[in-house]
């Protein structure tokens, strides 16, 4: 194992790609040199990390020279295209997006949840990050799961708009501001107006009339989980919401778990916190997620309309748990695990 590792992050710019350097400054990741990759058009900008500025270079197919652990969080197509130059450079690659995440030779990792996966990474050098909202959703899931088998899940989702990156905060934020100044604005990031909307629309539409974050949902919790007869049927909605997602869920399970049961096994998950004392109007929101490790969970209740139903409410930080914690916590993972990519060189 290496004292120091050196590290490199692809989408250094993006609204995950900050997150990623605070979080490794948080965690005092064992960081030998810090390399910030962009687009050509970030090339050349400096960035502070622990009071060094650090110059963006443009991400090209030689910039992996040295790096261990390449962090990936500029969307698929980097991904398909630049990874495996990473791979071949030595570098274990821990991607965001979505290109690996099914690939029966990639594991798709929550550390709290399946970290035995790591060693996975040996096949293609490649360890993904699950979908942020799957993320926030299956660490309720994990302990009840665990505790009473569960057969299906159903999922409205209420998500931020840092989800669709530094582009989507910039939307709500000046569609705000131009609804105050009684200003027309446009919508780029978003296919309708978000300010003051709701919109039940993330990523596109498939053939089954699901979108395709919806279906993300359902295909990564198997994986994640390891069990292919869990049935998950989600909708998917953007809010107007800077930071943390929210997710209503409800779950049929095999074995009767009770509310209290629910709250104790919850309790005690790592990264998950209960808040829920609903008669005192104290349960999870965006805000008291923003900015926080923790997915926290409330309105826990019995389903009174099936058998073994149970009914709640988890919000999460998809910034952090949702992507670039979760990130992090894989690339700490893998060093303990080993700390060396012997794949692909
Ligand atoms: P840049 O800022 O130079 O465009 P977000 O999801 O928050 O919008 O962030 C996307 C990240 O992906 C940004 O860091 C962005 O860099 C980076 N990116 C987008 N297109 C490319 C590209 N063609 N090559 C390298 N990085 C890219």
């Amino acid at each position: 194992m290496k004292d120091r590792y050196n590290v490199a992050i692809v989408g250094a710019t993006g609204a995950v790609g900050q997150e990623m350097m605070d979080i490794l400054d948080e965690r005092n990741f064992p960081i030998g040199e810090l390399r910030l990759l962009a687009s050509e058009r970030s090339a050349g900008k400096e960035i502070e990390f622990k009071g060094n500025k650090l110059t963006i270079r443009k991400l090209d197919h030689d910039c992996f020279e040295g790096i261990d652990i390449a962090l990936f969080s500029a969307g698929s197509s980097r991904t398909k295209e630049y990874a495996d130059s990473a791979v071949k450079a030595g570098a274990v690659v821990i991607d965001n997006s979505s290109a690996y995440r099914l690939d029966p030779e990639v594991p798709l990792i929550i550390p709290e949840i399946n970290p035995e996966a790591i060693n996975g990474y040996k096949q293609k050098g490649i360890i993904a990050n699950p979908n942020c909202t799957t993320a926030v959703t299956i660490m309720a899931l994990k302990p009840l799961h665990d505790l009473g088998k569960i057969k299906r899940v159903i999922a409205t989702s209420f998500q931020a708009v840092s989800g669709a990156g530094a582009g989507g905060l910039r939307e709500l934020e000046q569609q705000t501001r131009a609804w105050a100044n009684s200003e027309e604005s446009e919508s780029e990031t978003f296919p309708h107006p978000i300010a003051f909307n709701v919109i039940p629309q993330i990523d596109i539409f498939q053939d089954n009339d699901y979108t395709k974050e919806e279906m993300k949902l359902h295909n990564e919790t198997r994986k994640i989980l390891g069990d292919e007869s869990i049935n998950l049927t989600a909708t998917t909605v953007r809010v107007p919401v800077f930071r943390a997602h929210s997710v209503s869920v409800n779950i049929e399970t095999e074995d009767k778990i009770t509310a209290s049961e629910a709250r104790e096994a919850l309790e005690k998950f790592p990264g998950v916190r209960v808040s829920d004392d609903p008669k005192n109007a104290v349960y999870p929101m965006p805000l008291d997620a923003a900015g926080k490790d923790d997915c926290i969970v409330g309105r826990i209740r019995e389903d009174f309309t099936i058998d073994n139903g149970l009914t709640f409410w988890v919000v999460g930080d998809q910034l952090r748990k949702g992507a670039a914690l979760n990130a992090v916590q894989i690339a700490e993972l893998f060093i303990k695990s080993n700390g060396q990519n012997t794949n692909g060189i």
